[in-house]
């Protein structure tokens, strides 16, 4: 695979889609990708025209679905989203940013809601193919600070579930981090302090 594959984890509330936007604009100018090689960012849920559908489903506070559901339609718009958009872009040696990825499901469904953890790896390996990240970053921030960043009237299925499932998702990210060895950016510091962490986490993994 020519391209790079970049991935950005955490809690909700952790700061890691607003990094990761002015990532997408410092990585290209950065030096770190050869020339030619343009940068991708997309997201999961989201990132194809299915996924586009499934995010309002998965996201509705208001519809029930069981939790083998959910994560049967995490797994349905992760294949798509390697398939026809992430794995296309490396092979041409693009690199690829992705905000969240297979992480999010071993944390949220898995820890999170407690769905068989081996069916989880199971699914995670049916939904990439085998596709591993280059780099993960992990947003790591304290549920009751995440929590403080959002407003009740914001909340989605995820983030209106309780602290109590925030703290189990928090932990997973945690375990995970350490078994897969991503990259800690420590999410409750000042702004420039966080970015900081994520270009040195890019320089460390991609300069030569
Ligand atoms: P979104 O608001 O798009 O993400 P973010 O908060 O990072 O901006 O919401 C995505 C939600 O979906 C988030 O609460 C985490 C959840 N999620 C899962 O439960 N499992 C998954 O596999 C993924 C990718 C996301």
């Amino acid at each position: 695979m020519a391209g790079r594959f970049l991935v950005a984890e955490g809690i909700d509330g952790s700061g890691k889609s607003s990094q990761v936007e002015r990532l997408r604009h410092w990585l290209p100018r950065s030096g770190l990708m050869p020339p030619g090689a343009r940068l991708l960012a997309t997201r999961e849920p989201g990132g194809t025209p299915l996924g586009e559908k499934l995010y309002p489903m998965l996201l509705n506070p208001g519809l029930t679905l069981h939790s083998r559901t959910e994560l049967l339609l995490f797994a349905a718009d992760r294949a798509q989203h390697v398939e026809t958009v992430i794995l296309p872009a490396l092979q041409e040696g693009h690199w690829v940013l992705s905000d969240r990825f297979s992480g999010s499901t071993v944390a949220y469904q898995g820890h999170g809601r407690g769905c068989d953890l081996e069916l989880v790896h199971a699914l995670e390996q049916v939904a990439t193919g085998g596709l591993t990240p280059d780099l993960t970053l992990w947003f790591d921030l304290c549920p009751q600070q995440a929590r403080a960043r959002k407003t009740p009237s914001q909340q989605d299925r995820f983030e209106g579930a309780g602290l109590d499932f925030t703290r189990r998702v928090a932990h997973g990210f945690r375990k995970l981090a350490m078994e897969r060895g991503w990259q800690r950016i420590p999410a409750g510091e000042p702004w420039a302090v966080v970015e900081a962490a994520v270009q040195a986490a890019c320089r460390s993994t991609f300069a030569n």
